[in-house]
């Protein structure tokens, strides 16, 4: 039997100019995705996933290429995947626990998809690399969800803070602490691939509108790079500001999201932005330790709901074996 588990994520600076081929900081949480996998002496693939409303859902392998139900498509089609790579076949229980809602954004579908492939390969006792993972993983979300810059499997992969390129082109850590962060939920889940079909169809439209906004997005993250290596908070906070702007310039930002950001900055935060695709799920706020409890305070009183995030912690990691 093997346990595996790996952390959700939270975008720091560079969300959708990353679909773009710019680069973006990621961080990695502490609130984490498990799996626990062990062989079957049967044909049967047996799922539980109580957090996606998969219970006990059982395929048979010669089932494997039939469509799966909403929640068991990134778990059943990692399966799927390394089988059909390694040529190994064996029935299976999977089961996965979620220690984050799936409605926050923080990337359950990339971690749990990491999760199966790495620990299939502890199971299977196939070596494999933190860089083969983070191909093999990405590949098979983005024959998923089709769109995608991948940043978020490699958070669930590597941990800590990177800074990424489009495709994993550049995966690289930043020495970094732990960032003081005020995370606040807007309640509304997001749409990711329609927010990033929209950006695209913008991008087409008015090029010569939408490029410079990407060219600026990739400075900012720069800047942003060294403000984290240096801990400047007072920095970090002008450059999320920035960011909610240009963010809000390309249309993806809501009346929610920015109620928040807004309350967060007017109670003394360093700046705030929302972190992720846009359109709801959450914002993040860069705050001094004097100001934490105003600022939630403040996101509860614009109708938010702060979740408590840990940043910069480990990917993926064998519980159990
Ligand atoms: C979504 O969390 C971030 C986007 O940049 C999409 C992506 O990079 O995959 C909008």
């Amino acid at each position: 039997m093997i346990k595996v588990s790996a952390p959700g994520k939270l975008i720091l600076f560079g969300e959708h100019a990353v679909v773009h081929g710019r680069p973006c900081i990621v961080t990695a949480i502490n609130h984490r995705m498990c799996a626990t996998i062990d062989k079957r002496n049967d044909d049967k693939i047996v799922l539980n996933a109580p957090d996606v409303g998969i219970k006990n859902y059982k395929i048979s392998l010669s089932e494997l290429d039939k469509e799966y139900p909403k929640g068991a498509r990134f778990a059943l089609t990692a399966v799927k995947n390394f089988f059909r790579k390694y040529k190994v076949r064996s029935g299976l229980s999977i089961k996965t626990k979620c220690g984050f809602s799936s409605k926050f954004g923080f990337g359950g579908s990339s971690a749990v998809t990491v999760c199966i492939i790495k620990g299939l390969a502890k199971l299977f006792g196939i070596k494999i690399s933190n860089r083969e993972l983070f191909n093999f993983s990405y590949k098979t979300v983005l024959g998923i969800q089709k769109v995608g810059s991948g940043f978020d499997v490699a958070a669930a992969v590597y941990g800590g803070t990177l800074f990424f390129v489009t495709g994993g082109k550049i995966i690289e850590r930043i020495n970094v602490k732990t960032l003081p962060l005020v995370v606040g939920y807007t309640g509304i889940k997001a749409d990711t691939p329609t927010l990033v079909k929209m950006v695209n169809e913008k991008k087409i439209k008015y090029p010569s509108l939408i490029d410079p906004i990407f060219n600026l997005s990739k400075e900012k993250v720069i800047a942003a790079k060294k403000a984290l290596e240096n801990n400047d908070l007072e920095v970090l906070g002008e450059l999320m500001n920035f960011s909610h702007g240009l963010l809000t310039t390309i249309g993806v930002s809501c009346r929610e999201l920015d109620k928040l950001v807004f309350a967060a900055r007017k109670a003394g935060a360093y700046g705030a932005k929302l972190s992720g695709a846009g359109g709801g799920d959450c914002m993040i706020a860069v705050v001094a330790k004097k100001k934490r409890k105003q600022v939630e305070e403040a996101i509860i009183e614009a109708g938010g709901e702060p979740i408590p995030v840990v940043t910069n912690t480990e990917g993926i990691r064998i519980e159990k074996s």
